[in-house]
């Protein structure tokens, strides 16, 4: 029998008999970084945090978010407050830009807490994020598509729902960039995409809102069907990379208590189930 546990780079291989005691070990040093890849957290703070205590104990390198960060009708200010005091490499979404650019008449009802309560200093933190970023030279960073953060890369909407879009489509929207690596959010939805060449997109799911449905461009919903923060681990060695999924279980009851105290019951119920209530489907 075999186990392996990994410490920043080092993989220890142990061999186990009757006693543990007798232990046979072989060290392989292995070229290993492993990237906590979040999104969407919309305000969600038990969720963030939740999500947060569960990448202490699995040995991360770096962490990224991508964006939708305050938005929603939970805690924005606690969040920004959280976010602001972490050292991660940070892109921003749709509804950070709206929050940014001060036309009152774009912020809807998703928006209306955060734009109502956010300090100015966590109004300019938002405003310092920027929509693109490159990460080891060979990773790509960004909400939506790499050309805007209102598309989804790689889902097609139809008869109201979301769905996987054939592989050609999702290529065409990268617009011929050569990264190794595309990160992206948006769609809430978790996604490994392998395209040729050892190329793969990752789309970690949302940390703080697992449905949500949405009358533009075209009425649509979007559902995970549980109510678990979500996000993944990407590990990158010399061979292909490998990624994780995971959804942590949170107090998800008092994210929905505090959407119903603010107004909000349809995002209460997505919040409490992961699903959208059928007299809110299109
Ligand atoms: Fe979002």
């Amino acid at each position: 029998m075999f186990l392996y546990s990994e410490k920043r780079g080092i993989c220890y291989r142990k061999k186990l008999g009757y006693d543990s005691r007798l232990i046979t070990r072989t060290i392989h040093r292995v070229n290993m970084t492993r990237i906590a890849i979040l999104s969407d957290i919309h305000a969600n703070l038990p969720a963030l945090e939740a999500v947060v205590r569960d990448i202490q104990s699995r040995h991360i390198d770096t962490t990224v978010v991508l964006g939708d960060l305050l938005s929603g009708p939970l805690w924005p200010v606690e969040t920004a407050r959280f976010l602001m005091r972490q050292d991660w490499v940070m892109v921003a979404g749709n509804h950070d830009r709206l929050l940014v650019q001060g036309d009152n008449a774009a912020i809807g009802p998703a928006d209306e807490l955060a734009n109502a309560s956010i300090s100015p200093e966590q109004r300019d933190w938002l405003r310092s994020l920027p929509p693109f970023r490159t990460l080891f030279e060979d990773m790509r960073l960004f909400h939506g598509t790499p050309q805007t953060d209102t598309a989804y890369l790689t889902e097609t909407i139809a008869h109201g729902r979301m769905h996987l879009s054939p592989l050609p489509e999702i290529e065409s929207r990268l617009d011929g960039l050569k990264q190794r690596v595309f990160l992206c959010g948006h769609s809430h939805t978790p996604r490994l995409i392998r395209l040729s060449g050892n190329t793969v997109i990752i789309n970690p799911g949302s940390v703080g809102l697992p449905a949500f449905f949405n009358p533009s461009p075209e009425a649509h919903c979007v559902e995970t069907g549980s109510p678990d923060a979500r996000y993944s681990i990407l590990t990158l060695t010399d061979r292909e990379p490998m990624v994780e999924f995971i959804p942590v279980p949170y107090d998800h009851q008092s994210a929905a208590d505090r959407a119903r105290e603010n107004g909000q019951s349809s995002c209460a119920a997505w919040l409490r189930t992961g699903f959208v209530e059928q007299e809110d489907r299109p």
